[in-house]
C-alpha cells in the first residue's frame, strides 16, 4: 500500500491558495489589534498538562486534549487554547510589565473534536487580551476590537450579533434567586451551555432531573424556564434588575451603542464553557441561517494570573478562530480575489537563462517579485503555465531585449502588450505589488 497523501484527520494542509487566504485573515487580524495598541507575542505549542487542569473547561481537559508523556516522563499537551499560556507569561513578569498591558497572538491550537463544519482538530485563533483594567472600559474595548475586526472584512451589522451575558449575574441567579447548590449550579451551567444544541424538551427534562423532589414541588422547574426565556433586561424579575451585574451589562450595551456597535444584545443563555470567566462574557454570532454559529468568544477572567501565585491582574480577552471566520466570509460572500504573491513571470526567448540574471537582479532590487520560467520549453507552453498560475504580467526576455534594454510586458488581465524601458517596466510591475499590499 502506498502512503496516504491525506493530512491527519481534522487538520489541514495549506496549499498556496489556502495559505494566501490565511495570510489575508491574519493581516486583517494584526492590523486591527495593532490599531488598538496591542503588541504581538508567541509561546511554545507544547505546555505542561497541569496548566489546563486547574481552571479551564472540563470538556477540553477530559475529552479534547492531545496529551502525552515526553521522554523525560513529563505530562505534556498540545495547547488547546492560549488563555492559560498568556496568563502564565504575564504572571512570570507580573512586576516588570507595564499596565494596561495589551497583548495579541495568532496561535495554532489543537482539540480532539469530532470534525464537522466550523470545528476541526486544529485551528488558528486570534487572541486579544487586555491586562490591568478593572472597569467596564476593558470589556468595551475588547468587544470593540472584535467588532472592528468584523467590519474590516466588510461585515455589516445585520450579518452578526454580539451576545453578552455576565457570570456574576448567572452566579447570583443560580445561587440566590433559584437557591441551587454548588453541584446543581455547575451542572445547570453546563446544560445551559448546550441549550441551543439539544431539543427544548430534552433540555427541560435534564434540568428537571437536577432538582431535588422538594424543589420540583415548589415549582422551581417553571421558574428556571421563565428565567431562561428572558429576552431582554426589562424581562428580568424586578428584584434582579437593580443588581450590580445587570447595571454593568446595561452600561456596557450603552457605551457599545455609542461606539457604533448597534448589534450587541443581552443573552441570558450565553454561558461560555470555561471555568475561568468571572464577569462579562460575550460571543460574536453569525446570523446567516446556513452558518448559525459562534465566530468569536471571550470575556473577563480576573482570577487566572493569580493562579500562578502572584497578585491578581484583572483581565479581559477574546479568541477568534480562522475556520469559523472563513465560513462566515464565504457564506456572506465577503472574500476578495487574492492575487498571487508574484508580480510577473519572465518568459525566456532562447537559451538566455544566464544572460538575463543581471537584469532580473536589478528588477528584484527595485522591489519587483519575479518568477523565471527556466523550463526550457517553447514560448507558448511557457505562456500557458504563466496564465494558469494567475500572475498578472509576463515579461519576455531574449538577447535582443537585453541588448536594447527594452522589455515586452504583457498584461494577462487586459491582454495588452507593450514595450518599455527598465524604469517604466519596474513602475508597472511594482505598482501591481503595491496594490496587493493595500489589499492585504
Ligand atoms: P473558545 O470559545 O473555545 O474560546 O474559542 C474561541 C473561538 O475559536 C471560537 O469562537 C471558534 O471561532 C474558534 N474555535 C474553537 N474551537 C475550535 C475548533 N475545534 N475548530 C475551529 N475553530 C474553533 C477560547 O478558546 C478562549 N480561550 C478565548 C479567550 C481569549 N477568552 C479570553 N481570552
Amino acid at each position: 500500500m502506498p502512503l496516504s497523501t491525506q493530512p491527519y484527520k481534522g487538520a489541514r494542509d495549506f496549499y498556496p491558495d489556502d495559505k494566501r487566504l490565511q495570510k489575508y485573515l491574519f493581516s486583517q487580524m494584526r492590523d486591527t489589534a495593532e490599531k488598538f495598541g496591542y503588541s504581538e507575542y508567541d509561546a511554545p505549542i507544547l505546555e505542561p498538562l497541569e496548566l489546563y487542569l486547574a481552571k479551564t473547561s472540563e470538556e477540553i481537559v477530559n475529552e479534547q486534549t492531545y496529551s502525552f508523556t515526553d521522554r523525560g516522563g513529563r505530562n505534556i499537551t498540545l495547547r488547546p487554547e492560549m488563555t492559560p499560556t498568556v496568563s502564565r507569561m504575564v504572571a512570570a513578569r507580573r512586576q516588570e510589565l507595564n499596565y494596561p498591558l495589551r497583548l495579541y497572538s495568532i496561535p495554532n491550537l489543537w482539540r480532539y473534536e469530532r470534525p464537522q463544519r466550523g470545528r476541526l482538530r486544529e485551528h488558528w485563533q486570534l487572541n486579544v487580551d487586555i491586562f490591568g483594567v478593572e472597569g467596564i472600559e476593558a470589556d468595551h474595548e475588547i468587544i470593540l476590537v472584535a467588532d472592528t475586526l468584523m467590519k474590516s472584512f466588510g461585515a455589516k451589522s445585520g450579518m452578526y450579533v454580539v451576545r453578552i451575558n455576565s457570570r456574576k449575574l448567572m452566579n447570583m441567579l443560580l445561587h440566590e434567586y433559584l437557591d441551587l447548590d454548588e453541584t446543581q449550579t455547575s451542572a445547570l451551567i453546563r446544560l445551559i451551555d448546550r441549550m441551543h444544541k439539544i431539543p427544548e424538551a430534552e433540555f427541560f427534562s435534564q434540568a428537571d432531573m437536577l432538582l431535588a423532589p422538594a424543589q420540583r414541588e415548589s415549582g422551581l422547574g417553571g421558574k428556571i424556564a421563565t428565567l431562561l426565556g428572558t429576552k431582554s433586561i426589562s424581562d428580568l424579575p424586578p428584584e434582579i434588575r437593580s443588581h450590580q451585574s445587570v447595571l454593568s451589562i446595561q452600561h456596557l450595551l450603552m457605551v457599545l451603542q455609542e461606539s457604533g456597535v448597534k448589534n450587541a444584545v443581552f443573552d441570558l443563555t450565553l454561558m461560555r464553557g470555561f471555568d475561568y470567566y468571572t464577569d462579562i462574557v460575550f460571543e460574536v454570532f453569525d446570523t446567516h441561517e446556513e452558518n448559525n454559529r459562534s465566530l468569536f468568544g471571550g470575556g473577563r477572567y480576573d482570577g487566572l494570573v493569580a493562579q500562578f501565585g502572584v497578585e491578581p491582574v484583572p483581565t479581559v480577552g477574546f479568541g477568534a478562530g480562522d475556520v469559523t471566520l472563513l465560513n462566515f466570509l464565504q457564506t456572506h460572500q465577503l472574500l476578495p480575489e487574492l492575487p498571487p504573491e508574484t508580480d510577473a513571470t519572465v518568459l525566456l526567448i532562447g537559451d538566455v537563462y544566464h544572460t538575463v540574471q543581471p537584469i532580473l537582479a536589478r528588477l528584484r532590487s527595485e522591489g519587483v517579485r519575479l518568477a523565471v520560467d527556466s523550463s526550457g520549453r517553447k514560448l507558448p507552453a511557457q505562456l500557458k503555465s504563466a496564465v494558469k498560475s494567475g500572475v498578472r504580467y509576463v515579461l519576455f526576455l531574449g538577447e535582443q531585449e537585453i541588448s536594447r534594454e527594452r522589455f515586452k510586458v504583457k498584461d494577462l488581465l487586459t491582454g495588452k502588450e507593450e514595450e518599455h524601458g527598465l524604469e517604466r517596466t519596474v513602475a508597472i510591475l511594482a505598482a501591481q505589488h503595491h496594490s496587493d499590499d493595500e489589499l492585504a
